[in-house]
């Protein structure tokens, strides 16, 4: 596996690769690896020839009162990981490479990234937006894949990718779990072992949330049992629990034959943990 660090060594490489008719699939991370990862190598590697998986820590989707300068670093833990995978490159830049002197462009996606994590963290998706744009232009992937753990990241990413004409298949990968349910983040490492045993409470809330509007209980029924399943368990605080269409991100309050979401994020002491589930309604 190639490390490359630079904007013209990459397309170097990727140039190359094109001539030979070759497809490539990027995996766009911020690192801190885990099997949640390595399942969108994996998927990946199946759709394409080669795979490019980029690291960076952007700072450009953390808030002002947000983990940057603590988010998990580390690079020859996650490159090995890579190399065994069989990534091709390792896509590494740097902030200054990233974001130079001068820079002085960003995204801004309407509509989907309004609400939800978008009105608790102002500007996190103008940042993703920003970035995933870049990382597309730079590696011009054929297919690129994202987590369903990340749902609004993922419709967010869909929309400006189709409403800029980026000539890339956006893919969504399901969510990997632990086997009690918890879906792998990066973020479960900031937790104690008694905030890890009570986050188990935030896949059953859904779950059982998600059950009951399929069978037809009433939606702000589900969702404020939901709210108080975390809250029992041992979750500090609820930022939201909300039904909303697949694709939009709309709120819904009754069932109507559309593809259905259930999100929600909650506060363990200081560990903001997100998670989502489909709504199968028959
Ligand atoms: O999901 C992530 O790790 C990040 O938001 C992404 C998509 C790599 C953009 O920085």
């Amino acid at each position: 596996m190639q490390i490359i660090r630079t904007v013209q060594g990459l397309r170097e490489v990727t140039a190359g690769w094109r001539m030979a008719g070759k497809t490539v699939a990027l995996v766009p991370t911020m690192g801190a690896l885990h099997a949640g990862h390595m399942a969108l190598v994996d998927a990946g590697r199946r759709r394409a020839d080669h795979v490019v998986v980029s690291i960076f820590v952007n700072p450009a989707q953390f808030g002002p009162n947000e983990d940057l300068a603590a988010y998990p670093r580390r690079e020859a833990a996650d490159a090995a990981m890579l190399d065994a995978g069989g990534v091709d490159v390792l896509w590494a830049p740097d902030v200054a490479t990233m974001y130079p002197a001068g820079f002085a462009s960003s995204l801004s996606v309407g509509g989907v990234s309004e609400r939800h994590d978008g009105a608790a963290r102002p500007g996190h998706f103008d940042g993703v937006a920003t970035v995933v744009a870049k990382l597309l232009n730079q590696v011009r992937p054929d297919v690129a894949l994202f987590g369903e753990k990340d749902w609004q990241q993922l419709a967010v990413i869909r929309r400006m990718a189709a409403d800029m004409d980026v000539p890339v298949e956006i893919v969504g990968v399901p969510t990997q779990r632990e086997d009690d349910g918890l879906a792998l983040s990066s973020r479960n490492a900031y937790l104690d072992d008694e905030q890890r045993a009570a986050a188990r409470a935030m896949p059953r809330a859904l779950g059982e949330a998600a059950a009951a509007i399929a069978r037809g209980d009433d939606v702000a029924q589900a969702m404020a049992t939901a709210e108080r399943r975390l809250l029992d368990g041992g979750f500090g605080s609820v930022d939201y629990v909300t039904l909303c269409d697949a694709e939009t991100l709309v709120p819904v309050v009754a069932v109507d034959g559309r593809p259905l979401r259930l999100l929600a994020a909650a506060r363990i002491g200081t560990t903001r943990l997100i998670d989502n589930l489909a709504v199968a309604v028959e």
